[in-house]
Order: structure tokens, then sequence, then C-alpha cells
């Protein structure tokens, strides 16, 4: 494995001790440079950024919009079971070539159900089968098949539908750019695909191919569904989490633990791999050399590195544990080298953070509070009736909310026992709204990409291959008047 000593200049250093020193610029364009990168050796993003599976971060809707953007989310823990596994499904649902197990109801299924089924899982077109269960396409019931008018709510969908005989539909096994046609010349909106005995085999809509040719930057799969992460623990069910979030078509899942350098991950990671393969596997946290080591070894695909630089985080403060985040980062990547991709997870608090993470070693970065406040990330918008000010909730996953909030629906008696057992180690807060999710990674990759300009290269890849081997040559190391200068506006 590609180890190297840690220079000494890094030892208590985090990002504002830095600052990049231009390099002649060679890009024509900022809006051109690529910020290709990798989250593991095999999960490719057009967005080094991602984000955290915090409770009030990453639901499906953020999920989703990171995966639009380039990046990608990974849904949190803190729910049971099926509800992440939902979530994670609902993402995979939601955009993509063909649909594949495009949701169902029978006919007989009443306008009211029907209504609220549409409305519940966010879709605008409803395949009707023979019977429940039997996979047979009867006929497609779309929102503009559903009466508003009062009195129909009772009446089968069957009454409605355009039934299968007046339906475009099509076998299994269409091109994109052949369903593209379909759609365009028969100016239909969905194209159901079937066998010669009526089975439903998918789903192809105008929407999600016309989607897809807006947004080649997605992050997406083979399928060109779009990519997405789910969080597990390392003890009470996180087996039969991983895999019921693996069957509902998660693309990574990440052991997420506050101590990943430990015997109980080392066993987590075992357990994994022989139970799943080569599942793409991130685990953390480690903020040292010789965790970045142990979790490489043990054979994850990314190392999380970070302990305690969160805003939500309080571990530093109650248990003097911690590395300065640019320090860890730099500890991880001399340990392991580009051999194991490494996600720097917290502390982000401007664009600038970013860039130096990714010049010290991190091929992606992790972020919570910075996208907490957003429409996308779960929670309510709560405005101050005295300054109309509006904010949401971030909080750290031990946090006191976050921990008894959790554990309304939790089953697992060991983790009870060890939520009233440990005192927290984060905290709660009110973050301003932001608005679109969207505008804010806008900014971040608008940033990015100026800062690449700045550091001489054309891509973020090129940057990294001059810069990460020896960042110490391109950085200027601060003073505490240069600080001044440099942040306080
Ligand atoms: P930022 O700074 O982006 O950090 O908000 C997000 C990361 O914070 C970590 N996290 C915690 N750390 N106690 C901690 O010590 C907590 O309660 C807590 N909750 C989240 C986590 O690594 C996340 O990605």
């Amino acid at each position: 494995m590609a180890s190297s000593e840690l220079d000494q200049r890094w030892v208590g250093k985090t990002f504002d001790d830095f600052l990049l020193r231009p390099q002649m610029g060679v890009s024509r364009s900022r809006r051109e440079i690529s910020l290709t990168t990798g989250l593991t050796a095999t999960l490719r993003l057009e967005l080094p950024i991602v984000s955290a599976n915090m409770d009030s971060v990453t639901g499906a809707e953020m999920a989703k919009a990171m995966a639009l953007e380039g990046g990608l989310g990974f849904v949190h823990r803190a729910q049971p079971v099926e509800r992440q596994a939902e979530c994670v499904s609902r993402v995979k649902r939601s955009h993509g070539a063909v649909i594949e197990n495009p949701l169902c109801l029978p006919r007989g299924t009443s306008i009211r159900e029907a209504r609220h089924f549409a409305r519940s899982h966010n879709i605008t077109g409803i395949l009707i089968e023979e019977s429940a269960g039997s996979g047979r396409l009867a006929g497609l019931l779309s929102d503009r098949d559903i009466p508003w008018v009062e009195g129909s709510e009772e009446r089968p969908v069957d009454d409605f539908m355009t039934p299968i005989e007046q339906l475009h539909t099509h076998p299994p096994g269409i091109s994109v750019e052949e369903a593209e046609r379909i759609l365009f010349e028969r100016r239909i909106e969905r194209l159901p695909l079937i066998d010669e005995g009526r089975r439903i085999h998918g789903l192809i809509t105008r929407k999600d191919i016309l989607f897809f040719r807006e947004r080649p930057f997605a992050s997406k799969d083979a399928k060109g569904r779009l990519l997405v992460g789910a969080a597990i623990g390392a003890r009470g069910d996180y087996l039969e989490r991983a895999a019921a979030l693996l069957e509902a078509g998660a693309d990574c899942l990440v052991i997420d633990i506050a101590h990943g350098h430990s015997r109980v991950m080392g066993e987590a990671v075992g357990k994994i791999r022989a139970r799943f393969g080569d599942v793409q596997l991130v685990g953390g946290n480690v903020a040292t050399a010789e965790g970045a080591r142990f979790l490489s070894e043990a054979g994850v695909d990314a190392i999380k590195v970070g302990v305690g630089p969160g805003r939500g985080c309080r571990t530093r403060l109650e248990t003097a544990a911690g590395v300065p985040q640019l320090q860890a980062v730099r500890e991880a990547w001399c340990a392991v080298g580009e051999t194991t991709p490494i996600i720097a997870d917290g502390g982000i608090r401007d664009d600038k953070d970013l860039f130096l993470a990714l010049i010290c070693g991190a091929s992606t970065v992790m972020l919570g509070s910075a996208l907490s406040g957003t429409d996308e990330a779960p929670g309510q918008v709560i405005e101050d009736p005295a300054t109309h000010q509006k904010r949401k909730i971030y909080r750290g996953m031990t946090s006191p909310q976050a921990v008894f909030e959790n554990l309304y629906d939790c089953e697992d008696a060991e983790l009870v026992e060890s939520a009233f057992t440990t005192p927290a180690e984060g905290q709660e807060e009110q973050v301003s709204y932001k608005g679109s999710v969207t505008e804010v990674l806008g900014r971040m990759r608008g940033h990015l990409q100026s800062a690449v300009s700045y550091a001489g290269e054309s891509s973020l890849e090129a940057t990294r291959r001059k810069i990460v081997p020896d960042p110490l040559r391109f950085l200027i190391p601060l003073s505490e008047a240069a600080r001044r200068e440099s942040y306080e506006r």
C-alpha cells in the first residue's frame, strides 16, 4: 500500500490555515472545467460532493437532488429499515430510462384510493393490472383521467383508465432512442413495455427521457437510474438493513459509526463482505493514518474521514478526541494514497474548504450543515413571527433531539438502552433557510471550477494529480494577520 510520512507542518492544521498560491491559468472557460471524481473506484461522480447521512440532511428528496446535480446522497439510518429502504427505492424509481417495476393497482380499485396512491408515491400515471399481483396489464390511469368532479370517488378505476386495447405498448428490450422516437411520433407521454402474455416488463415516460437529455451530468447507474447511497450501523440490525437497502437498489452502503477505527467496525466490514460480496462499501469515521490504513486493509471501497469537525458535533468538546480536519485528510492520504478514495466529512463552512479538502487528499467531500436549511433537506421551514426570518433545524445525529425522536419507532432494545446511557455528543441548532439545494450546489460547482482555474489546470482530476502528492508546495500557511486580511469582512 502506498504510504508516506506525514510532514509535521500539517499537525494542528485545518481549512483556515492555508491559501492556494495562484498558478498560471490555462482554461478558456471556467464553466467547461470538469469536476469528475471517484466516490469509489467504480462509482464516478461529476460533482465531488455527497450529502451526509443525517436525519436533518438526507432523505429521498435530498438524495434525488444530489444525484441529479452529479453528486450523491446517503440516506440516513435513524428510521426503521422499511422506511429507509422505501426512501432508496423512491430515488431509484424517480428517474431512469426504463422504470423496471412500475407501480400498479388492480382493476376495481376506487378512484379515491388511486388518487391517494398517486399522491403518496408522487407519480402521475398508474398502470392498472388485471388482478392484484397478476402483473398483466389491463390499462393505464393518468392524472388527466382522474376525475375532479364530486361523486366519482368510489367508482372503480376501470371506468376512467385507457384500456389496453387503446394503449400504445411495446415489447421489452427497446432502446432509449427507439422509445424516444415512438413517444414523439405518437405524441404520447408513456409507453408500457409488455410481452405477448400482456405481462408488464417496464414503463418508459417522455418526462424521464427529456430529463436525462437535459442533465448529462446526473449520477446514474447502467440503467439510467439515479445513484443513491444509504447508511447502516455496525451492530444490531445492520445486516438485515443492508439486505433491505441493497434489495431496494442502493448503489453504495456506508457503515457509519462515530469511532470507525474499532474492532466492531472490522467485524462489520468482514460480515458485510462475506454476505454481500463486492457491494460498494464506505467505512468511517476515522481521522488518523492508522485508522485509514485499518479500514483500507479491512477492504472498504472508500474511507470517511472526520472526527469532530462537524457543525453539529460536540465530540471534541466532550471527549477531547479529534484531529483538525485538514490534518486528518492529509494523514489518511499519506497512509493509503490513491488506493482507497477518501471522503472528507464535516467542517466545511466556506466553499474554499471543499477545494482545500480535495487538493489535500480527499476525492469527495461530505456536507451536512452546508446543505441543511434547503428545501430538499427533511424538516419544516420555521418563520420567526417577529423578524420573518426563515430557518430550518440542523442537528447532530447524537444530539438529544435526534436520539430521542428516533427512539419512538425503535424496536431494538440494545439501541434504546445505549441511547439512555450514552451522554450526547451532538447538538441541535437552527440554520438559515437557503431555498433549493440545486442553487447551493450550482454555487459550489462554480467556485470549485474557479478554484481549479486558479490552480492552473482545466479539470479537478489534473489538479489533484498535480497538487495532492505534495500540497505544501502550493499552499501558503497563514499568519493571524493574513487570516484577518483574508476572511474578516
Ligand atoms: P458538517 O460540518 O458538514 O458535518 O455539518 C457533517 C458531519 O458531522 C458528523 N456528525 C456528528 N458528529 N456528533 C458528532 O460528533 C454528532 O451528533 C454528529 N452528527 C453528525 C457526521 O460525520 C456528518 O457527516
